[in-house]
């Protein structure tokens, strides 16, 4: 009997330990999954959840990131706009060129902040006329979801050099903010042409030397038909935007120091689009590996650009080099006029 009731006594410990364990259990991956699956705003208390199912929470799983790095920063403040359900923005800025300027790069690095969202692929909406013909909801769809407090931000290089796209932007938002990064022209041409060679060469094909495609061979001149040159004379595209858009709508970024020394152009940016600073010497790490900054979203998450990002340009003959520079002078002294902002180009 005595032996009965013992058996009975740790049968009911056994039962009471394993609840209690499992509660533990549950209560240890509660708290994980908060962290992980929730939408951005841990003060969502009664407020309805977002569908999971139709929304890609990717980028703004990133932002939570942020939000708790911010935290841990101690300069995090609950912000009852983030109580919104996530939507898909128009974008309010927009990342217009130039091609090789370091687009993807201020693209990703703006996206540190926690008030932007990037739209990670080119869309090309405005300079790609099928896509402009499936309207503005297509474009829309296209966005990220993000929070009514933050801005979308696109970037499509080829919208800089296409003749329809700054009437076609001015037409969906006559406000928005514009922002052209560019490189010292010919370094710029130079990077150009190495991005087309590179994939000539995935092909196996062969292509022209730098040296003939940017010097015309009959008149020994800089061949103006090469698209290389043309997309560096940044003041022939840019007076074309300026048919539409005031000066003050764009924000110049100076793409060879984004590459040296990335912290002080982001800055401006944040400054240019009113929001408050919030990318810091802490998000950009120089990785002596790729010789470029890379970004650090939070303790853990770090990423470096794709290694198509930074390659190695050929050697030009230094008498081609300084043609281009000179043919380039006085089109940059035209744009730091327009723009208000000198570069130390030759
Ligand atoms: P190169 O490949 O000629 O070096 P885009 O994104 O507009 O195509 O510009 C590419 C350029 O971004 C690269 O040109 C590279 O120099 C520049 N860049 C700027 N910051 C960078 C970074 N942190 N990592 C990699 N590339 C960067």
């Amino acid at each position: 009997m005595q032996l009965q009731q013992q058996a009975l006594l740790r049968q009911k410990l056994l039962v009471l330990g394993s609840l209690a364990i499992g509660s533990l259990l549950y209560l240890v991956a509660r708290v994980g999954s908060l962290d992980r699956l929730q939408p951005t705003c841990p003060l969502d208390g009664g407020l309805r959840p977002p569908d999971a199912g139709q929304i890609p929470l990717r980028s703004l799983q990133f932002k939570r990131g942020l939000l708790l790095h911010e935290l841990l920063k101690g300069n995090g403040t609950p912000d009852p706009m983030r109580l919104h359900a996530p939507v898909q923005q128009l974008p309010r800025a927009l990342i217009v060129g130039v091609r090789k300027g370091g687009t993807r790069a201020l693209l990703e690095m703006l996206n540190l902040h926690p008030a932007v969202v990037k739209a990670s692929q080119e869309i090309h909406f405005f300079d790609n006329d099928q896509n402009y013909a499936r309207g503005i909801d297509w474009y829309r769809g296209k966005m990220p979801f993000s929070f009514p407090h933050q801005i979308t931000i696109e970037k499509s290089p080829a919208y800089f050099i296409t003749e329809e796209v700054p009437e076609r932007i001015f037409k969906m938002n006559s406000s928005i903010k514009l922002l052209v990064i560019v490189r010292e022209p010919t370094t710029r041409a130079v990077s150009d042409y190495t991005q087309v060679l590179e994939g000539k060469e995935r092909k196996n094909k062969t292509y022209h030397k730098f040296e003939e495609l940017a010097v015309d061979e009959a008149t020994c001149e800089v061949n103006t038909k090469y698209k290389a040159v043309r997309t560096s004379i940044y003041t022939k595209h840019l007076e074309r935007w300026l048919h539409f858009f005031p000066a003050e709508q764009f924000h110049v970024v100076d793409g060879d120091r984004l590459i040296s020394d990335p912290l002080p152009e982001l800055q401006q940016v944040e400054r240019f689009l009113n929001l408050p600073a919030r990318i810091s010497q802490y998000n950009l790490y120089f990785n002596a590996t790729r010789g470029f900054y890379c970004l650090r979203f939070s303790l853990v998450f770090k990423k470096c650009l794709a290694g198509s990002k930074g390659r190695t340009h050929p050697d030009v003959e230094a008498s081609v080099v300084e043609k281009l520079q000179r043919f380039f002078h006085p089109f940059n002294q035209k744009f730091y006029q327009i723009t208000g902002r000198t570069f130390n180009w030759p």
